[in-house]
């Protein structure tokens, strides 16, 4: 772990696998902060099961986002990283945190709203209660960055109102043990890059996600060069030329995403990509956007799937990891028990 100007947090839901949206969204920067960084990264497996999840699939599931995350980039010496199931502290926290956030809070929550659908009545307790699990995940950690896609910024806007919310009722009992009166910090979303918010490519109005029925909707990170070529030969477009500047990608939802996608995969800004592309037509520009991301992605799943067909060295990664995780986390909530008055005498 390299010290530095902070601890980034974030982690990943294990309940498909990764697509372009959670690389240019979120795993990039996961990679460049581990440069400056003391970082840990988690595979929230716990959260996956607010919706329904088959035993052996879920397993296979944890340890292919694991593999994603090391091809990727991920560095297992220099960052910790291990599955949530593994720190209980995670879900201990996450209980103390329901008792802290207000029901208000939880209720204004759109992602919940958007996934639970209109059968509200149905959806496990875990799903509205989601948000406080994922505070849990960041604070037990006291973490200061969490790099994250824009659909994540709600539920840190309410990690932080958590945050100041214990800060603030105990703030005497936290005085009183001598901690830090902003015990826990405030953790700032790091939302960056030119592909924040990717679009489906069927739909540039819906976000792709691993929710979409459609698998043309996405491209995932174990795609082949093939799959990924026809997908993006397929993606909707609009009958114009692409714009000279960002300006013009205005109101033009499919153009602005397919832009977007090649300058985070080139890693580059929408104005340069513009500069180079400005005026072709998408049968032009379409070809060198699926030669970029088959050249970005081919060695990623090269190494997912090499990764995943011995399970021991990935298996044996995240037992470090959480061992790791675990010493942090405990020691945070023996911190946050003492401060909130429970009594400790069994014999340790
Ligand atoms: P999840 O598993 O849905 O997504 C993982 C990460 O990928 C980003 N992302 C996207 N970014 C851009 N465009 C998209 N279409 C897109 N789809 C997904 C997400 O923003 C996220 O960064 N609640 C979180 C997991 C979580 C977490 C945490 C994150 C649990 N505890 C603590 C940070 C810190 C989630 O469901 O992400």
């Amino acid at each position: 772990m390299s010290a530095g100007q902070g601890r980034v947090f974030s982690g990943m839901q294990s309940t498909h696998s990764l697509h372009l949206g959670n690389y240019l969204g979120a795993m990039i920067n996961w990679v460049k902060m581990q440069e400056t960084h003391e970082c840990i990264y988690c595979i929230v497996d716990l959260h996956a099961v607010t919706v329904a999840q088959d035993p052996k699939t879920l397993q296979s599931n944890i340890r292919e986002v694991a593999a994603a995350y090391l091809a990727s980039g991920l560095d297992a010496k220099r960052s910790i990283i291990f599955n949530q199931s593994q720190v209980p502290q995670h879900a201990e926290l996450a209980w103390i945190f329901n008792c802290v956030a207000r029901m208000g809070w939880l209720n204004r929550m759109t992602q919940f709203k958007e996934k639970a659908g209109k059968n509200r009545e149905n959806a496990s307790v875990g799903l509205f209660a989601y948000p406080t699990l994922m505070a849990a995940d960041i604070l037990a950690y006291k973490a200061t960055h969490v790099p994250v896609g824009e659909d994540q910024k709600q539920h840190l806007e309410l990690t932080r109102d958590i945050a100041q919310k214990f800060n603030t009722d105990f703030a005497e009992s936290i005085a009183d043990n001598g901690l830090d009166p902003d015990y826990f910090p405030l953790p700032e979303p790091v939302i960056t890059g030119a592909a924040t918010r990717v679009m489906s490519l069927r739909d540039g109005t819906n976000k792709m996600s691993k929710s979409d029925p459609s698998d043309m909707s996405r491209i995932n990170m174990t795609d082949s060069a093939d799959e990924i070529a026809q997908k993006i030969r397929k993606a909707r477009t609009d009958p114009e030329p692409l714009p000279d500047s960002v300006e013009g990608l205005k109101e033009r939802a499919e153009a602005d995403n397919l832009i977007g996608l090649y300058a985070g995969l080139a890693g580059t800004d929408k104005a340069a990509v513009l500069k180079e592309f400005g005026g072709a037509q998408f049968s032009a520009f379409k070809p060198a956007l699926a030669d970029i991301a088959v050249e970005v992605l081919s060695p990623i799943a090269g190494e997912i799937r090499r990764l995943t067909a011995d399970p021991s060295e990935i298996d044996s990664i995240l037992g470090d990891g959480a061992e790791r995780a675990a010493a942090i986390a405990e020691a945070t909530l023996k911190e946050v028990k003492t401060v909130m008055g429970f009594v400790a005498s069994r014999p340790v």
